[in-house]
């Protein structure tokens, strides 16, 4: 399976009724070569209509928290979400339509090979991280499984909401950036 391939499959996705509302299904963005993946929650208003993951204001906060550790879309990461269609209103994503989407992501992930994921928020972080994770206590923790790092952070529409959460995402952007410079190769060349 290649990468268009892929992506055209996923854009004709009708496992869910998400498929009803949406305007686009918002795919993924970046560099297809990142050892560095992102992972966040859903597309909003915004993604659905230009189909790009975060597009609008938590997605101009996120290129500025990447850029402190050396990072950006057009370069060194890339970024998908667990639902690749917008859920009305900006609701949380049910489990039913985690469910029916999760497989493009375990094929997208299969495909980027990433040795670290950074989960963007509690939705993120609950599916990828698993067991009882909670944001508030889990954010930053580093977990090695199958070779590859995994972790979270705040999602950046948290950090909008409530910028006293942002001195804690700081310290824990720059430990994910020494664990990038420990585990992979190519990102800072
Ligand atoms: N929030 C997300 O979790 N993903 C997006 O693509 C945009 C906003």
């Amino acid at each position: 399976m290649t990468w268009e391939e892929l992506e055209n499959q996923c854009s004709a996705c009708h496992k869910c009724s998400l498929s009803d509302t949406r305007t686009n299904v918002v795919f993924g963005a970046g560099s297809r070569s990142a050892e560095v993946m992102l992972v966040g929650e859903g597309p909003g208003e915004n993604e659905d209509r230009q189909g790009e993951p975060f597009v609008g204001r938590a997605g101009k906060l996120l290129d500025d928290m990447l850029a402190i550790i050396g990072l950006s879309r057009g370069k060194n990461v890339y970024i998908c979400n667990i639902v690749k269609c917008r859920p009305p209103n900006n609701r949380d994503p049910l489990n039913m339509e985690q469910d029916a989407c999760i497989d493009w992501l375990r094929a997208q992930f299969r495909l980027l090979r990433p040795k670290i994921i950074i989960c963007l928020g509690r939705i993120a972080g609950g599916v990828i991280l698993g067991g009882d994770y909670k944001i508030t206590r889990d954010h930053g923790k580093l977990t090695e499984r199958d070779g590859v790092v995994m972790t979270s952070i705040y999602h950046p529409a948290a950090l909008l909401r409530d910028p006293g959460k942002r001195p804690e995402t700081f310290a824990d952007l720059k430990n994910i950036e020494a664990e990038i410079r420990r585990v992979c190769e190519r990102t800072y060349d």
